[in-house]
């Protein structure tokens, strides 16, 4: 099925068909569209009987072909314009493998690494990512010029495009916990996993693995988690959040220290007691605020102020206002 979408050639038909359908108010007839593609009618019958198969809902009747929801797929061809940079799997164990694989292989930046579902996939300090059919799961390779000390810059900053993605689309108040999670009232919508590898001091390939709660249901194995379709009340599309997410990417300098400023702004840690586990050591205090290498500056009771540069965070209650 996945070669007879994304073979050479065949997205680009796929990608157009499904453009024409969907600017349609009506049917779209086989012969009208056969003859804008410079393709014969039997071709344009597979491309469509393809789409079906891969559970496109397209009808037909005497008018031509008619699409009945627009669906919710990631497949290349759902992204006009860079659909040679996506790389769709049904399953994987884990997208971060695969990226890596492919990173170490030479692909270019900007690939992206999509998986309809994970059989093994990873979060943060060891921790398993619950990867069922209806999340967006996917890795995105980067390649920035930039030294290995100011690689976290390009996490924060995917936080701050995905928060913002996530708030233009949807409305939803969403709001980015430290280090790298986007929350929701509290409850859990996105995590962020990142790997890189350096030659010399410069990084050659920072890998940013995103897991997104959409159309799944998290809950009931993780009751800290939300998604969109249950904050929402409706299925959203997936696609309409990873090209949100890339194009915000794409005017994004990871460089540019201005983005902790843009992260603070989106924070809601900051201000918080918090409780934090390194594998050293328990931390309790205030979140005072991030320094510029993102570490979290936390102030505790004895007014001493920590920097911690890695470990779980765990907001504390807030005590309503008097
Ligand atoms: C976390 O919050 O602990 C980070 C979770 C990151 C999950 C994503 S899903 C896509 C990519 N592949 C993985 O195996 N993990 C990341």
């Amino acid at each position: 099925m996945v070669n007879k979408l994304f073979g050479k050639g065949l997205a680009f038909m796929k990608s157009a068909i499904l453009a024409m359908l969907r600017s349609s108010d009506g049917p779209v007839s086989g012969p009208g569209m056969a003859k804008s593609l410079g393709v014969s009618r039997v071709a344009v019958f597979k491309h469509i009987k393809a789409l079906k198969e891969a559970g496109y809902e397209i009808d037909s009747g005497p008018g031509g072909y008619f699409l009945k929801s627009w669906g919710d797929f990631v497949y290349p061809f759902e992204f006009s314009g860079r659909q040679k940079n996506i790389h769709y799997f049904e399953s994987l164990e884990s997208t971060m493998d695969k990226a890596r694989e492919m990173a170490r292989q030479g692909c270019p930046p900007k690939t992206v690494v999509i998986a309809g579902q994970q059989t093994r996939g990873r979060g943060r300090l060891s921790r398993k990512w619950l990867s069922d059919a209806g999340g967006l799961y996917f890795t995105l390779v980067l390649r920035p010029t930039l030294p290995v000390a100011l690689a976290h810059r390009a996490l924060f900053a995917a936080s701050v495009c995905l928060c913002r993605a996530l708030r233009d689309l949807t409305g939803v108040a969403a709001m980015v916990k430290w280090p790298n999670d986007i929350l929701v009232d509290e409850k859990k919508l996105v995590g962020i996993l990142s790997e890189m590898a350096g030659e010399g001091d410069l990084v050659s390939y920072l890998n940013l693995g995103v897991g997104i709660n959409v159309n799944n249901s998290p809950q009931a194995f993780e009751p800290k988690s939300v998604s969109l379709k249950e904050l929402l009340g409706k299925p959203f599309p997936r696609r309409n959040i990873l090209e949100a997410f890339l194009e915000k990417m794409e005017v994004c300098d990871p460089a540019d220290a201005n983005i902790i400023d843009d992260w603070r702004e989106l924070s809601c840690t900051l201000g918080r007691k918090v409780l934090i586990q390194t594998p050293r050591q328990q931390i309790e205090g205030s979140a005072r605020d991030v320094d510029t290498d993102g570490a979290l500056l936390v102030e505790k009771a004895d007014k001493t102020v920590e920097r911690i540069t890695y470990g779980d965070c765990l907001h504390q209650i807030l005590e309503p206002q008097k």
